[in-house]
C-alpha cells in the first residue's frame, strides 16, 4: 500500500513522523509532492520519504491519497487534481479546513473521499482527529483512515454536521488549554516560583487530569469533588472560579469561536 501526501508542510510532516514512529508503515511507502521541492527532499532526509516530481506521478502512485495542501490552494488546483485522477480510484483523504464531502465530491469525481480535521498536537503524537466519509467508503477504507489518524493520537469518527462543533473542542481548545497552563504558571511565578519549573508541573498536572477523566469513568465534577475536602483549601479555589465565571467564559470563548467559523464558511 502507498500513501501519497500531496503537500508536505506543517500537518503532513506531522502525519508522516507519526505514521513512521508508530510503524504504520515504511518511509518507502510513503510518497509526497510539495510545490517547494526542497521541503519535500528535507523530509525524504529525515524520514526515508519518497519524492515525486509531479503531482501527476504522486497520484498515478498512490493506494491513499492525502490532499493537505491549505484549503484555497486546493480550491485552485481541484480541477487538475480530477484530470490527474481520471479514472484511477485511490482512497481519498482531504485535511483540508472547511472543505465538505459534498465539495470533495463535486470537484474530484464520485470517488471514495473521507474528509479528516487533525489537531496541533498532532505534532507529538497526541492529535485528537475527526473524521467521517462518503457513501463510496467501504469499511475497509475507513478504517485506514482510523489507523492513520491512530498513529498520530486519536482518531473519532462523527458525523460531518459536527465537523463546526469538532474545530472548536478539537481544533481551537489547544489555544484554551495552553493559556490555562500558562495562567497556572504565572500565578506559580507570582508566587516565587521559577517559571519554567511552574510551567512543567502545571502542564503535567493538566496531563493527568485529561488522563483521569478519560479512564476513571467518573464524571469530571465528581473528580472535582475528590480534591476538595470539607473546610479545605481547594474549594475555596474552586468557588472563586465560579464566582469570576469561570465555566461561563469558556462557553463564552466556544460560542465565539463557532459563531465566526459559521460567518467564514457562510453557513
Ligand atoms: N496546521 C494545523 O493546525 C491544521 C489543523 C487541521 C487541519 N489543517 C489543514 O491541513 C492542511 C495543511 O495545513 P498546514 O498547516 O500543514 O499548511 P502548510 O504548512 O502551509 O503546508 C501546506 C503545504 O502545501 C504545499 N503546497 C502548496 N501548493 C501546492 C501544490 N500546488 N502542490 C503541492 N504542494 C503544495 C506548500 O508548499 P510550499 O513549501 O511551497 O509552501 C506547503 O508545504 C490545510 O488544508 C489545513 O486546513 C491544519
Amino acid at each position: 500500500m502507498k500513501y501519497g501526501f500531496l503537500g508536505s508542510g506543517n500537518m503532513a510532516s506531522a502525519i508522516i513522523n507519526g505514521m513512521i514512529k508508530n510503524g504504520f508503515c515504511k518511509g518507502y511507502d510513503i510518497l509526497v509532492f510539495n510545490r517547494t521541492a526542497e521541503k519535500a527532499e528535507k523530509l525524504s532526509k529525515q524520514c526515508g520519504v519518497k519524492v515525486c516530481s509531479s503531482q501527476k506521478e504522486l497520484i498515478e502512485n498512490s493506494d491513499v491519497f492525502v490532499i493537505s495542501v491549505k484549503p484555497n490552494v486546493l480550491d485552485e488546483i481541484a480541477s487538475s487534481i480530477k484530470t490527474d485522477l481520471g479514472d484511477r480510484k485511490p482512497l481519498i483523504i482531504s485535511i483540508a479546513v472547511g472543505k465538505t464531502l459534498d465539495f470533495l465530491k463535486d470537484n474530484l469525481g464520485n470517488k471514495a473521499i473521507a474528509r479528516v480535521m487533525p489537531n496541533i498536537n498532532a505534532k507529538v503524537l497526541a492529535s485528537e482527529s475527526g473524521y467521517c466519509a462518503n457513501e463510496n467508503c467501504t469499511p475497509e477504507q475507513k478504517k485506514i483512515v482510523y489507523d492513520i489518524f491512530s498513529a498520530i493520537g486519536s482518531a473519532i469518527e462523527i458525523p460531518e454536521k459536527f465537523f463546526g462543533i469538532f474545530g472548536v473542542i478539537a481544533g481551537s481548545s489547544p489555544a484554551f488549554a495552553y493559556i490555562y497552563v500558562n495562567a497556572l504558571a504565572k500565578a506559580a511565578v507570582k508566587a516565587g516560583m521559577p517559571k519554567a519549573q511552574a510551567l512543567e508541573i502545571a502542564a503535567n498536572t493538566v496531563l493527568g487530569s485529561a488522563k483521569m477523566v478519560l479512564e476513571s469513568n467518573e464524571h469530571p465534577c465528581s473528580l472535582a469533588d475528590m480534591v476538595c475536602s470539607p473546610g479545605g483549601t481547594t474549594i475555596e479555589g474552586v468557588c472563586t472560579l465560579d464566582e469570576l465565571g469561570f465555566e461561563n467564559t469558556v462557553i463564552k470563548a466556544f460560542d465565539a469561536v463557532l459563531e465566526k467559523d459559521k460567518k467564514i464558511s457562510g453557513k
